[in-house]
């Protein structure tokens, strides 16, 4: 199906696809982000971890437009940019998957993964009467769910409550590899989900990584993260406490850091090669 891109550990010499720089975002008198650097590269899987409120949401909200930042500068590409919405963070090509699940349970999985990027009918139908390519969006839908690997979803019809959690992510994943999106952003896709369900999801993750998707992954779960992340960015207290990787640290470590009780430099075993 797909190559392998180059895996992206060492990455800093290149340009990443989505960058933050000085990101602060205030709640008031809660400070959400107190001045974040983030980056991703091309083709990589970042993990971000860290305690709950640490930031993580807050971070990755006002990198895709769901929350503006107060100060602070994002890149795509290099180039600056300035999302008011999540709207436009999709239009440049970042697909998001909030932590609160973004899928519409009534409607059926074609319906979900085509929501706001409705498809009309050629020429006339759809540019005058706005009908819906409903065959064509069930057809490419069952395309993309196919090539991302999700063998237990068969009816692209089929209401989305229907399905079962894991479904019901893999979806939400796969939306976010339908439309030849350049970042995806995942938080928390497999907090609800069992040992199955949350391996599919993983395997997701990784198929969308080797279509040269990078991917933010927020995920609670060391197992998961170790698994699937080429660097860690550890969040705390509203800040980033260091970036990792899973060869650099172990699961241990990270927590260590996550928690305060370690910093990236008094833990780890950085290995050659
Ligand atoms: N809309 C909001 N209004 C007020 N405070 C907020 C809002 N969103 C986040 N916060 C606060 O900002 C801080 C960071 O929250 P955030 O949701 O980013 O944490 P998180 O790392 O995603 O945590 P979790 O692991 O529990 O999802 C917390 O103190 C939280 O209470
Ligand atoms: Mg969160």
């Amino acid at each position: 199906m797909s190559t392998s891109t180059a895996p992206a550990s060492a990455a800093d010499d290149r340009t990443p696809v989505l960058s933050g720089r000085g990101l602060r975002k205030h709640f008031g008198r809660v400070v959400g982000l107190a001045g974040v650097d983030i980056d991703l590269y091309p083709g990589e899987v970042l993990a971000i971890i860290g305690d709950n409120g640490a930031g993580k949401s807050t971070l990755v909200k006002v990198l895709t437009g769901a929350l503006v930042p107060d100060a602070g500068e994002i890149r795509l590409d290099g180039r600056k940019v300035e999302f008011r919405r999540p709207q436009d963070a999709r239009d440049a090509g970042i697909e998001t998957v909030y932590q609160t699940l973004a899928v519409a349970p009534a409607l059926d999985v074609a319906s979900n993964l085509y929501l706001a990027r409705e498809e009309r009918r050629p020429g006339v139908l759809g540019s005058v009467l706005r009908m819906l390519d409903k065959k064509g969006m069930r057809e490419r839908a069952g395309q993309s769910v196919r090539e991302l690997g999700i063998q237990t979803i068969q009816d692209m019809g089929v209401a989305v409550e229907s399905l079962s959690g894991g479904q019901r992510q893999a979806v939400a994943v796969a939306r976010a590899g339908a439309f030849g999106s350049k970042v995806a952003v995942l938080d928390e896709p497999t907090a609800a989900l069992g040992v199955k369900e949350t391996g599919m999801v993983l395997r997701m993750i990784e198929q969308l990584r080797e279509r040269g998707i990078a991917v933010i992954l927020i995920s609670h779960s060391m197992p998961d993260v170790w698994a699937v992340a080429d660097r860690i960015h550890i969040s705390r207290l509203g800040g980033c406490a260091g970036v990792i990787t899973p060869q650099s640290h172990s699961m241990t470590d990270g927590v260590a850091i996550m928690t305060g009780a370690a910093s990236v430099e008094s833990s780890g075993h950085e290995r050659e090669g």
